[in-house]
């Protein structure tokens, strides 16, 4: 059996195949923001659940999280691919992602952030805190509620790097 070499800074594609998910928040001004964060992974389960995202703290999400202490995560489809694209490509502090590309959403139900409409299901949460190393805040949360589809795992959009993205087949 060959294995070849993966190069340091591109080992993490190999554990990287999880679900994206959209990182939902609003700033002090008020202003919704979301943003694709493909690095996240559960961290806990029974009596909750809780979860880990790893944020760039230049990121404007990253700063209303911490600032507002909650976040929704949401399950963007394979259908919103171009969507995710989109709103991974601007920031919120310069516009409001909602607004300017249409995006439809409803309030969640105990945190005040924006679940965009569409999305296979989400998972409300509270900031539980984070841990900064680097550039990058490793994002403790508690889920508060979560709501999904039947079967949401189906529908979920996975990511793995620039140009490869893949959409879960038969469940085996
Ligand atoms: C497919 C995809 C996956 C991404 N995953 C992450 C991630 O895991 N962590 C992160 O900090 N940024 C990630 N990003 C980048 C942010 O979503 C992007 O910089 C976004 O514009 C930040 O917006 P904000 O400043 O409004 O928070 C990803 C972007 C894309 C398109």
């Amino acid at each position: 059996m060959d294995y070849f070499d993966v190069p340091l800074g591109k080992a993490y594609e190999l554990l990287n195949p999880g679900g994206l998910v959209w990182l939902c928040t609003r700033a002090e001004d008020g202003r919704p923001d979301l943003a694709p964060v493909s690095w996240n992974c559960p961290l806990d389960y029974e009596p909750v659940s809780k979860v880990l995202l790893v944020v760039d703290t230049s990121h404007r999400s990253y700063e209303n999280l911490v600032e507002a202490g909650e976040f929704v995560v949401a399950l963007p489809t394979a259908a919103q691919r171009a969507l995710v694209d989109e709103t991974g490509s601007v920031s919120g502090r310069d516009l409001d992602k909602y607004g300017h590309f249409g995006i439809g959403s409803r309030p969640a139900e105990t945190v005040d952030a924006l679940v965009p409409e569409g999305v296979a299901g989400w998972l409300e949460c509270r900031l539980l805190r984070v841990v900064v190393e680097g550039t990058s805040g490793v994002v403790f949360g508690e889920v508060l509620k979560a709501k999904a589809k039947a079967d949401a795992w189906k529908e979920r959009l996975h990511y793995v790097r620039e140009g490869l993205w893949f959409a879960p087949g038969p469940a085996l």
